[in-house]
């Protein structure tokens, strides 16, 4: 039998609550999950925030660029609201925030960081990230990644210990000597890239392959087949209830 298939909270539950917040977070907790995952950006005056994208426009009440708030700015914003009128207290919460909530509520959970360094590059996001991380003690219990290689071979210069995964699409047939330049724990790819033989190659040379963003059930059997180790979906529960498959 396959061993079982872990469940990642995409930016939390986000197909049931608003992305990126304590409640997202909060409901992973309390569903189950086995991880979650987050994004974060950084603020004018170096905070670690959690939020997708560089632009707080379609997550929050506000307009403009994270880079160009502080803090105290940034959370005045409501992040909840765009999702439901019951989420208006929401905010965008700081990786500290989250980091403190699971520790407190199922420090047992992996938390997927994933640094949004590839559009923007944020200078000294790699320190500030693993500050907060080192800070809240839960470097046992995190993930790193990103699409931005380079920054996973700096938090690996950093950090001989933490865990690192480098994010990808599609099928690239060298993503093991990429993962081996910088020294990568684990590769985090679509499900194509899982079932296609430089998949098998990855899972065979020992990598944990997480998958995201699956949002169909129909595909676990074939992904905990082919042995993935995680899915990240923005929908953790449906994928709890069929936590015995296959
Ligand atoms: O970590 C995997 C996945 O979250 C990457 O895509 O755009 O949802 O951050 P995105
Ligand atoms: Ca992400």
């Amino acid at each position: 039998m396959s061993k079982r298939v872990e469940i990642y909270a995409h930016r939390g539950c986000s197909g049931e609550y608003p992305e990126n917040t304590l409640a997202a977070f909060e409901a992973s907790c309390e569903i189950g999950a086995d991880g979650i995952e987050l994004d974060v950006q950084l603020t004018k005056d170096g905070e670690v925030v959690v939020i997708h994208d560089e632009r707080i426009d379609r997550t929050t009440n506000g307009i403009g660029f994270v880079k160009d708030f502080r803090y105290k700015q940034l959370k005045l914003f409501d992040a909840g609201s765009w999702f439901h009128p019951k989420y208006s207290r929401q905010m965008i919460p700081s990786l500290q925030d989250v980091l403190d909530l699971i520790k407190t509520s199922r420090p047992e959970m992996k938390v997927n960081i994933e640094l949004k360094n590839d559009v923007l590059l944020y200078e000294g996001m790699e320190e500030k990230v693993l500050e907060c991380i080192w800070r809240s003690g839960m470097a046992d219990s995190v993930i790193l990644s990103s699409f931005q290689f380079k920054s996973m071979g700096k938090i690996r210069e950093l950090d001989n210990s933490i865990q690192t995964a480098l994010l990808f699409e599609g099928i690239p047939s060298n993503i093991i000597e990429e993962a081996r330049k910088v020294r990568a724990n684990a590769l985090h790819s679509e499900a194509s890239f899982a079932i296609s033989a430089a998949g098998k190659r990855v899972i065979d040379a020992g990598y944990p392959l997480r998958v995201f963003t699956v949002n169909q059930t129909e595909k676990l059997e074939a992904l905990a087949r082919s042995g993935v180790s995680a899915l990240i979906t923005d929908y953790p529960e449906m994928f709890l209830e069929n936590k015995s498959v296959p």
